[in-house]
């Protein structure tokens, strides 16, 4: 059997990344695509016992080390007991965030060095990235805004704006080093105008 596609979905708080997961799901679907979907930090028992460590507000504050290295041990069981074996039986893999979260929140928020991340993104995956990354984009304050009226906010959500522009800005780089596996959709815009956009980049895929 042929090898599945592996499709992530990135971009900061509310942009409208459940909303559009379940519009691919349903795409997917309808075309008869073997479908798992998931998501990071977590996608297993243990990775989403990691994912309540990372986004749970606590007293004792955790380093910036300590959560860069839960992200990449969460991924590591994630790939090794999910998203592999769902990609070699000839599923695709469609996963809520993936390592260039970590580019833009470790590496453009909390100015961890990249090459460190680097380095971890070579010992947990060899050399498997996505084949397609759909970035939704919009500006920092417009999903602010939307997460606020959702009520309570998780340990991430709870930032300044600067951490959000930062990470922004960091999603954008990954998008220009990586153009022709990184697509950017401007979010910011009726959400039929977004689905389409989707689908134009989906069909590039479809067998
Ligand atoms: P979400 O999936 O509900 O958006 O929440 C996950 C949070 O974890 C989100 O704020 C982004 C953050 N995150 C990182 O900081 N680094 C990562 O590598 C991943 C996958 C997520």
């Amino acid at each position: 059997m042929t090898k599945g596609k592996f499709i992530t979905l990135e971009g900061c708080e509310g942009v409208g990344k459940s909303t559009n997961l379940e519009f691919i799901k349903a795409y997917l679907e309808a075309h008869n695509i073997p479908l798992v979907m998931t998501r990071e930090p977590g996608g297993t028992a243990l990775a989403e016992q990691i994912r309540e460590l990372l986004l749970e507000s606590r007293t004792e504050s955790i380093s910036e080390q300590t959560e860069l290295l839960l992200m990449f041990a969460a991924r590591s069981q994630h790939l090794k007991h999910v998203i592999r074996p769902a990609l070699a039986a000839g599923n695709w893999v469609l996963c809520d965030r993936f390592t260039d979260a970590t580019y833009a929140y470790q590496g453009g928020g909390r100015r961890m060095d990249i090459k460190t991340i680097e380095w971890l993104e070579r010992l947990v995956q060899g050399t498997l990235k996505p084949d397609l990354t759909l970035l939704l984009d919009a500006p920092v304050d417009v999903g602010l805004k939307r997460i606020k009226q959702r009520g309570s906010l998780d340990r991430f959500e709870q930032e300044k704006l600067t951490f959000f522009e930062n990470v922004r800005r960091a999603y954008l780089l990954q998008a220009e080093l990586n153009p022709k596996r990184i697509k950017v959709i401007n979010a910011n815009r009726p959400l039929v105008d977004v689905q389409q956009m989707i689908i134009e980049l989906l069909q590039r895929f479809m067998p």
